[in-house]
């Protein structure tokens, strides 16, 4: 991400604070021109970066938790002691620094060495990991297996001639044109060469032989395995109508697709997005952003009810509205014929360029293939194992035990995705780790973002605190009295708070 050119924050922390004067867990101060975080945690003080690896978030206003620190943003997690991000979406460290304590002042002058957190990979480890797919959960997979201190092999195998990328950026900065394409890779291309990760793009896993152990590709080469990950995601749902298939009609789940719609854009005066999912208001507000008339074709009456509930819904829509989106809510289209829309009402609009957004479907084809037990995703125990032992499955496929709303759930979140890839990972080293991270999901509409902790796909009740249209709100989803999931605007801490009363309930 960019870097932040604003000046130094808070006082001099190498000119030391008074101990006495810290009245909360978190004092924001600067070293030289690098702003530094002082916690204080129980008994102890810790000094770290006091920007998140993952967005820039300003740690300052995140939540203290025994010795880490989350993020405000996207409840990224960093270790005080190390730096180390040990919850997604950050995956680098952040530096920490040196405290000292004299005649009740602290001091931060210098950076420690990165410490580097004791592990120790069991001696009976696989020697031989392959991960299908190079997306949010294979990625952290891939990752994790190297900060876990495994050398063995790692071969990740994606069909997707990109490296594995930060696709949430793909219907937001990137799509709006506002982020460059190199903010796009979660890693550079020497990182694979450099961790001895063997990734293979353009590398179609046809078949999973499990008597075997070893996949298959489409050019008929087989790669063995002691231990497997699937990782194959969602695909984007294509309507069966008439003119779905012409070069004006889009999707959007790949780098290739997301630049496809840009060069369509970039002569494009008028869109029309089908679907009024995350994906398809957020391509609509990206879209906005590049000055093109942009109509939004939706069959339900408002839009993101059925996650967010109406008020949330109504205030979507009305935002979009503000930025000019018009919407044909109770509405489809039917049929694309050239530039022209039909819709189900009878009317038509005409569009350079069609988004559909109507929602993904998981990648279930090896999974079935290979006879492993499958639940509209593929089933996976508290360690993402699958019924098939050795072989574990992580991300948008995955439909796991949830110990929090108690159910078996399915989510499409990027933050849940590499969760699930990094214990996956642990446990392919034979941590017998239970996943059990709260879900997590952000969505942004222009400069308003939503954040979303928990799962909840019904309710009777949601209690709102705060004004939703003046974008400061808390949103709880109660089944039973119980709180199940809770949704925010601007209300950073209470949703970080929310999320560890789950965790402890
Ligand atoms: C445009 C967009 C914006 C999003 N924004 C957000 C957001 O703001 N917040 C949020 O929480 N979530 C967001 N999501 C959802 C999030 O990206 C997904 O939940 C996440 O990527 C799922 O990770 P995954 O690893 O399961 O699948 P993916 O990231 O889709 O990766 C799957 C990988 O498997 C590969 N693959 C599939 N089949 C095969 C095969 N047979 N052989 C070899 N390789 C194969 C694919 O090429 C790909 O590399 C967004 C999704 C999109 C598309
Ligand atoms: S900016 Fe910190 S988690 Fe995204």
């Amino acid at each position: 991400m960019a870097e932040d050119q604003s000046p130094p924050a808070g006082p001099d922390l190498a000119l030391g604070v008074a101990a006495d004067d810290f009245k909360n867990d978190m004092l924001l101060g600067h070293v030289g021109k690098e702003d530094v975080l002082l916690v204080r945690a129980g008994s102890e003080f810790f000094a770290i970066d006091a920007h998140c690896s993952h967005y820039h978030g300003p740690l300052a206003d995140g939540l203290v938790v025994g010795a880490t620190v989350r993020c405000p943003w996207h409840h990224a997690c960093f270790d005080l002691r190390t730096g180390e991000a040990v919850r997604a979406p950050a995956l680098s460290p952040l530096s920490v620094w040196m405290v000292e304590q004299e005649s009740g002042r602290i001091f931060v002058r210098r950076k420690l060495d990165q410490p580097k957190a004791a592990k120790t990979v069991p001696a009976d480890a696989p020697r031989r990991i392959v991960i299908v797919g190079g997306g949010a959960a294979g990625f952290a997979a891939a990752e994790m297996l190297r900060r876990e201190g495994y050398s063995g092999q790692i071969t990740m195998l994606s069909n997707d001639t990109a490296a594995p990328v930060d696709r949430p950026n793909l219907s937001k900065d990137y799509l709006a044109g506002n982020a460059p394409e190199d903010w796009l890779p979660l890693r550079p291309d020497s990182f694979y060469a450099d961790f001895a990760i063997n990734l293979q793009l353009a590398a179609n896993v046809t078949a999973i032989d499990v008597k075997a152990a070893q996949v298959v590709l489409a050019d008929g080469k087989s790669v063995p395995y002691d231990r497997l990950l699937l990782a194959t995601g969602a695909e984007p749902v294509r309507l069966p109508m008439p003119g779905a298939d012409q070069p004006h009609v889009h999707t959007l789940r790949t780098l290739a697709d997301c630049r496809a719609i840009i060069e369509n854009a970039k002569s494009a005066k008028r869109a029309v997005v089908i679907g009024a999912s995350f994906i398809g208001l957020e391509a609509a507000a990206a879209l906005r952003a590049r000055d093109i008339e942009v109509h939004v074709v939706a069959p339900e009456q408002r839009p993101m009810e059925r996650i967010l509930g109406p008020d949330m819904g109504e205030f979507v829509r009305a935002l979009h509205e503000e930025h000019g989106v018009i919407f044909h809510l109770g509405d489809t289209v039917t049929a694309i014929d050239g530039k022209r829309a039909t819709l189900k009402s009878g009317g038509t609009l005409e569009a350079d360029l069609v988004v559909v957004g109507v929602g993904v479907r998981p990648r279930l084809t090896l999974a079935e293939q290979a006879g492993l037990a499958i639940d509209r995703g593929v089933t996976v125990n508290a360690h993402l194992e699958t019924s098939a032992s050795g072989i574990y499955a992580a991300g948008d496929i995955a439909r796991w035990p949830d110990p929090h709303s108690r159910e078996n759930i399915r989510v499409e979140h990027w933050v849940v995705a590499e969760r699930q890839g990094q214990t996956a990972a642990r446990n392919m080293l034979g941590a017998r780790e239970v996943f059990d991270a709260v879900p997590f999901f952000w969505s942004q509409h222009y400069d308003v973002p939503i954040n979303y902790v928990g799962h909840a796909e019904k309710w009777d009740e949601i209690a709102v605190d705060g004004d939703i249209k003046g974008r400061d709100c808390i949103l709880r989803y109660k089944k039973g009295g119980r709180v199940l999931a809770v949704a925010s605007i601007y209300r950073d801490v209470e949703s970080l708070k929310a999320e560890l009363a789950m965790e402890k309930a």
